[in-house]
């Protein structure tokens, strides 16, 4: 199954209940194979996770930890971008010259580098004294 398949295959599983809006996260890791998450929404609303937070959690509980390709898809007018919380959550694993590519259910597609949508991120070099 390649990227595509898998962001779209893991979105139908989404559980969307309150916002109605469901996203499939797709991310390839150095070894090549591909992991893929969704959003699990929760009733107390701030408890629910992303489409991005679990295939990064799949991919750190496979034992890998760097990403090399990222795509999301969702079913909206234009490609969603990921969320703040999450472009820091990929940024952990991903360099910044890594490809994120945002998908339409339609097929429309846009693409940025990790560093393009967290330009001047936290990271562990901050941290330096
Ligand atoms: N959502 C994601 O899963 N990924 C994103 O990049 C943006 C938003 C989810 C969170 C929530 O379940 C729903 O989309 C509406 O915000």
């Amino acid at each position: 199954m390649d990227m595509l398949d898998a962001a779209k295959a893991v979105r139908l599983n989404a559980h969307a209940p309150y916002s109605g809006f469901k996203v499939g996260a797709a991310i390839r890791s150095a070894s090549g194979v591909i992991y893929a998450g969704c959003n699990v929404e929760n009733v107390a609303y701030p408890e629910g996770t992303c489409a991005e937070a679990g295939a990064i959690s799949a991919m750190v509980a496979a034992g890998e930890t760097e990403i090399t390709e990222v795509l999301i898809i969702a079913d909206a007018k234009e490609p969603i971008t990921p969320c703040g919380g999450c472009r820091q959550r990929l940024a952990e694993f991903a360099p910044p010259d890594v490809a994120i590519t945002m998908m339409t259910v339609s097929g429309q597609t846009k693409t940025a580098q990790m560093g393009e949508l967290l330009p001047g991120a936290f990271d562990a070099k901050s941290m330096e004294t």
